[in-house]
């Protein structure tokens, strides 16, 4: 293997420190501080000459903050001299603003893929974008990880009558993926949102046969817990025996926890792309870790 390093932006340091404990080391050393009118400081504490270096962050909340801290590390990596710079991203903030809905939007993610392509860095590793565009976007490679993959033992293990549910048609290839993976069929929730008015939806309708069955909704995002409770309704109303959830990125907002912990969902599975802090922590949530998953990642661009 070549020499490398792993950093970890502030973002997610529980994460970042599984995985450079499954590849035998530990982060490496550096310092990142805030001054009062919140603007960021970083500076690289070794020596990184010639070096690999990978930077573990998640663009979460406040994801600004965490983009900015991001650009610091890698220009101060670059300064550093290091040969290679691979952003390790788990999460993509921005990631759901992937064109215009609506006309004189801009195209957040395109700007965000943008302005990460000008720190000079090799590779992009990311886990279940919201939109393949996102990756397109990108002139430099991006190898994107299937993320769900984590929760097929778990979902496998309830052993029951399973139908595999996208909770609106932007997650269709996404379920259907996963349906593949644990051999299950697949349903859809027809889902209208408000434009104009964020985090409010309506959930019109079931597609497929989800009467006297396990559902099992597969999603990218939680946020405000709106698309899934959402989902969850409907489906109990055309018969579904219970639902569960499986979702990639706990991007959890304010009050989602009570409303999901509320719910009538059986289990909600997320993993730790995002740091959940212990105050969102409820016992309907289960945490299953993506740090394998980058590992792997980690050792192939090696
Ligand atoms: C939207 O299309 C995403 O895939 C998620 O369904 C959405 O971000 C979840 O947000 P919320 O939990 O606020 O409904």
């Amino acid at each position: 293997m070549k020499d490398f390093k792993i950093f970890a932006g502030s973002s997610n340091l529980p994460l970042a420190g599984k995985i450079a404990a499954k590849l035998g080391m530990p982060l490496a050393k550096i310092e990142i501080v805030r001054f009062a009118d919140s603007e960021g400081r970083v500076r690289i504490e070794e020596d990184v000459r010639g070096k690999i270096c990978f930077v573990i962050t998640s663009f979460s909340n406040p994801v600004d903050n965490h983009l900015m801290e991001f650009f610091l590390i890698c220009d101060a990596l670059k300064q550093s001299e290091a040969e290679k710079i691979i952003a390790v991203i788990p999460y993509f903030g921005y990631g759901r603003q992937d064109k215009a809905y609506r006309p004189g939007e801009s195209i957040s993610a395109r700007v965000v893929t943008k302005l990460i392509e000008t720190m000079s860095i090799e590779r992009i590793v990311t886990i279940d974008l919201h939109s393949d565009s996102v990756a397109s976007f990108f002139d430099i490679p991006v190898s994107q990880l299937f993320g769900l993959s984590i929760f097929q033992s778990e979902i496998e293990r309830l052993k029951d009558d399973l139908v595999i549910v996208a909770p609106d048609a932007g997650g269709a290839k996404r379920a259907q993926s996963f349906a593949e993976k644990v051999n299950a069929p697949l349903a859809m929730v027809e889902k209208k949102r408000n434009l104009d008015k964020i985090h409010e939806l309506e959930t019109l309708n079931v597609i497929g046969q989800v009467k006297k069955k396990t559902c099992v909704i597969v999603d990218d995002i939680i946020a405000g817990g709106g698309t899934v409770i959402g989902a969850a309704e409907i489906l109990k109303k055309f018969g579904a025996k219970k639902v569960f959830v499986c979702a990639t990125h706990a991007n959890f907002i304010d009050g989602a926890k009570e409303k999901l912990a509320n719910s009538s969902l059986e289990k909600i599975f997320v993993s730790d792309t995002i740091l959940v802090p212990s105050a969102q922590l409820f016992s309907k949530l289960k945490i299953v870790s993506v740090d394998q998953l980058l590992v792997e990642a980690i050792k192939k661009v090696l």
